[in-house]
């Protein structure tokens, strides 16, 4: 199978094993949690999934349940109050305790918000994204305040990492988030304690938030080339 019919697993079963009748859904960002997101779509026109309340995480999310008749809600709607069932979202690299790195697609802020008031938070990955150290190959993104560029990257050298400002693609200068703050990819030259780093990269002030994401995942989708999804519980 090539990547995105990969994917395509994923998301399906992922949706069709856990998204039920009348559930508060936290949709997440990037191309596994697309594939999640087409499937929530493809039940609800059938008739199969009813009363669904979506909140998406990204601008990314929110096109894509537009173009797929899915109605949004946020955090925030009366109807939600900041309380969902659960979250679908991908990773950037799942440890074997299952904490994670996300943040590729520049989503961290929100996605961990949603995360963090789901009941329930499945993970939904292709098995690259499996790995034994968080960091040694993918980058830790940091969402920072733009004023505070360059305290916040001597402090967060003095954690022992090395920074690169995420630079927009057919934009000039940073990329800004949809919070209108910029982003640092930092790595470090080894590994880290992700329960430790995640705090300690939240003290600083200026740090809006960083995608080490030690929230427990209850429930991990790995997709395989020859179409097997495994499942972990967490
Ligand atoms: C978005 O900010 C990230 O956290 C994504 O969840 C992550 O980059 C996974 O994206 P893919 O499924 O496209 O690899």
């Amino acid at each position: 199978m090539n990547d995105k019919e990969i994917k395509r697993e994923i998301g399906k079963k992922a949706v069709d094993d856990l998204v039920k009748n009348g559930m508060k859904l936290g949709l997440g960002t990037g191309s596994t949690a697309i594939e999640a997101i087409r499937r929530v779509g493809e039940k609800i026109k059938s008739g199969e999934l009813k009363d669904i309340r979506v909140v998406p995480t990204s601008m990314q999310t929110e096109m894509e349940c537009r173009s797929c008749n899915i109605p949004l809600w946020s955090l925030n709607d009366p109807d939600i109050k900041g309380k969902l069932d659960l979250t679908i979202d991908g990773a950037d690299e799942v440890d074997p305790q299952m904490y994670l790195i996300k943040g590729g697609g520049g989503a961290l802020l929100l996605e961990k918000i949603v995360a963090f008031f789901s009941k329930r938070y499945a993970i939904i990955v292709d098995s690259t994204k499996m790995v034994k150290t968080l960091g040694l190959t993918k980058p830790v993104p940091v969402e920072i305040i733009p004023s505070a560029l360059y305290p916040v990257s001597q402090a967060v050298e003095e954690l022992g990492a090395s920074i690169m400002i995420r630079m927009g693609k057919q934009q000039a200068g940073p990329v800004i988030t949809r919070h209108g703050n910029i982003i640092l990819d930092i790595r470090f030259s080894g590994s880290f304690d992700p329960v430790e780093m995640e705090k300690k990269l939240k003290l600083i002030p200026g740090v809006v938030e960083n995608g080490i994401f030690t929230i427990k995942v209850t429930d991990l989708f790995i997709g395989y080339e020859d179409g097997w999804v495994d499942y972990k519980n967490g």
